[in-house]
């Protein structure tokens, strides 16, 4: 609900007199729900294509008991970023790849989807709704949610006679508890996040759902979260969760290639670009376990993890430490200054990645 400005005392005078921002904690944002003011829905009737999209007030959504969404997953989201620079204006960050993703993860899951322009449209309207959410700078950043629903109700297994696109947006920062400190990841061998064939390489909310089981086994046990391996050797990396993999040795940078059961990230394209551009030599292949327990450095990307170092990994109860798992290792840390300046227009952006509100 609309809430009135709390001065910060983190904020220069000129720059909280002239941008309202809503009353939270921003110095303790985490990777949380907070109920922000708008939301985006646009339908697409049977037989239909989506149009008429509007803002409504942030709330609950009404859906059939029997929507294909709940009864069969037939659904996706997207993640994405805007942040606020030092003169107020607004980044995003590569929104298009994220409506091309969309569409493609519709494709999969037969469903329709909004174009490229109705979703970054779409995009921009809800982010400028919700201004006063956006962190100030250096503070986090404001999370954009879309979703592509089967809406319309089912019975028999079949593709949904209706779908409903929503956007929702949240501040936040951090996504791990540990902050930017490296995270402690384990290799799980017996359950899989997906099979050749499946939806793996697609953003469909199943595959997300199916990690659970191995994420909380995990965390209970004090890890940050859960490394899958391939299903059919049980040898080489895939993704984590939330998040791609990276390892370095020797100053090369190695990742899985995308081949069907891996999330063609969009902050692991980035980053592949960028280390290319500084010079490094990037390989995306099949990367195995012995590599990655003998590698100097790993990190993950992602838009919500943006670029997180990995402490250690255990294996077979057997623990690796990299970089005596104190903080980024260096070529991590020169990836990461990079891709965030970019995002959050400190550095000239020579990429024509990011899109200003
Ligand atoms: C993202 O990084 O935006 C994702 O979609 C991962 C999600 C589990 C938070």
């Amino acid at each position: 609900a609309a809430s009135p400005v709390r001065p910060s005392a983190t904020l220069s005078d000129a720059y909280s007199e002239t941008i309202e921002l809503a009353d939270i904690d921003w110095d303790n944002l985490g990777f949380g729900i907070h109920s922000t003011d708008y939301m985006y829905i646009m339908k697409c009737p049977q037989g239909g294509s989506f149009s008429k999209g509007e803002l409504q007030r942030f709330g609950n959504i009404e859906l059939s008991p029997s929507a294909g969404v709940l009864n069969y997953g037939q659904g996706l989201f997207e993640g994405l970023k805007a942040y606020r620079k030092q003169d107020g204006n607004i980044l995003l960050f590569r929104p298009e790849e994220n409506a091309e993703r969309m569409r493609m993860g519709a494709e999969r899951m037969c469903m329709p989807s909004p174009t490229v322009e109705q979703f970054v449209e779409a995009v921009k309207a809800t982010v400028l709704a919700n201004k006063r959410w956006i962190p100030p700078p250096g503070k986090g950043s404001l999370y954009i949610r879309p979703l592509l629903m089967g809406s319309g109700a089912v019975l028999g297994l079949a593709p949904a006679p209706e779908y409903t696109f929503l956007i929702y947006v949240s501040p936040v920062g951090n996504y791990f508890k540990e902050g930017v400190a490296p995270i402690n990841l384990v290799i799980e061998r017996d359950l899989h996040r997906a099979t050749p064939g499946g939806t793996g390489g697609v953003k469909t909310i199943g595959n997300y759902a199916a990690v659970l089981k191995a994420q909380s086994v995990a965390k209970a046990k004090g890890f940050s979260d859960v490394l899958y391996l391939d299903c059919v050797h049980k040898k080489y990396l895939e993704e984590v969760s939330s998040c791609n993999i990276f390892v370095v040795k020797d100053n090369v940078i190695s990742t899985p290639a995308i081949k069907g059961t891996i999330l063609p990230g969009i902050t692991r394209k980035s980053i592949i670009d960028v280390a290319r551009s500084l010079g490094f030599q990037v390989e995306e292949r099949l990367v195995s376990v012995d590599e990655l327990l003998k590698a100097d450095e790993v990190f993950c990307t992602g838009t919500a993890v943006v670029i997180s170092p990995v402490g250690s990994v255990t294996y077979l109860d057997k623990r690796v430490s990299y970089g005596g798992g104190g903080g980024f290792g260096a070529v991590a840390e020169q990836l990461y200054t990079v891709l965030t300046r970019l995002q959050m227009g400190l550095i000239e952006d020579e990429m024509n990645w990011t899109v200003e509100l």
